[in-house]
């Protein structure tokens, strides 16, 4: 598979020739100012873990001029409706879909929901894709939560993609521990260096991981890698 990162907790990856984008947050992320251009970004889907302005910021944008299908909770869903989008899918965790490129199911993230403009939006939540491209797990935000030990019993993983920032949700240490529950030996970091309260020091990263035999991939904003 495919995945390009655009910084934050957003990052697109291809499976089976259809584009997927998670929480679109760009335009405004000053570390992606330069790097990622919203509308050289093509998706046929994006999926968003909960309704955090730091999640949602450029989903309408995004989805109006590509016409991508949005995937997220029932309440999410409800809210991007009243913002002019047409073409919606609402889902809620513990619930499995089967799509073009493969199945989601959702699952339980520790964390908090509310959208940008006070609404409610329901529960967060992770995604747990299967397909015959491969399987990965897109944590969203979320506390480390014993609930992530179900999800080896319902996938093999090829990789995890992992918040790592601490303050809003798992610390590095934390996301090693994560990255054991779910059986992932390669992990996608994400949700770290934004805002001041998120900074990490990337080689005490990459050494936490590597000393449990774990791979940590902390791609640049803006670069595509094979995974
Ligand atoms: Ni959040
Ligand atoms: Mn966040």
């Amino acid at each position: 598979m495919q995945l390009t990162y655009y910084g934050h907790a957003c990052l697109a990856i291809e499976v089976n020739g259809k584009k997927i984008l998670f929480d679109p947050f760009i335009t405004p992320n000053e570390l992606a100012k330069g790097k990622v251009d919203i509308n050289q970004i093509e998706c046929d889907y994006i999926f968003i873990s909960h309704g955090h302005s730091d999640h949602v910021a450029d989903v309408v944008e995004i989805a109006k001029r590509t016409n991508a299908t949005c995937v997220s909770s029932f309440e999410i869903i409800e809210w991007l409706g009243k913002q002019g989008l047409t073409n919606l899918h609402p889902m809620n965790t513990g619930g499995k879909w089967n799509f073009d490129f493969g199945t989601v199911k959702c699952v339980v993230a520790q964390h908090s929901s509310g959208l940008p403009d006070g609404s409610y939006g329901g529960n967060p939540m992770g995604f747990l894709l299967t397909s015959t491209a491969g399987n990965f797990y897109y944590a969203g935000d979320t506390a480390l939560t014993m609930d992530m030990q179900l999800i080896p019993g319902w996938v093999q993983l090829d990789f995890a993609i992992l918040p790592i920032g601490d303050n809003f949700t798992m610390d590095i240490q934390d996301a090693v521990m994560a990255a054991n529950f779910v059986q992932a030996k390669t992990v996608v970091g994400m949700h770290y260096d934004t805002f001041g309260f998120i900074k990490i020091n990337h080689q005490e990263a990459l050494d936490a991981f590597q000393d449990k035999g774990i791979q940590l991939l902390l791609p640049e904003i803006g670069q595509t890698i094979q995974i």
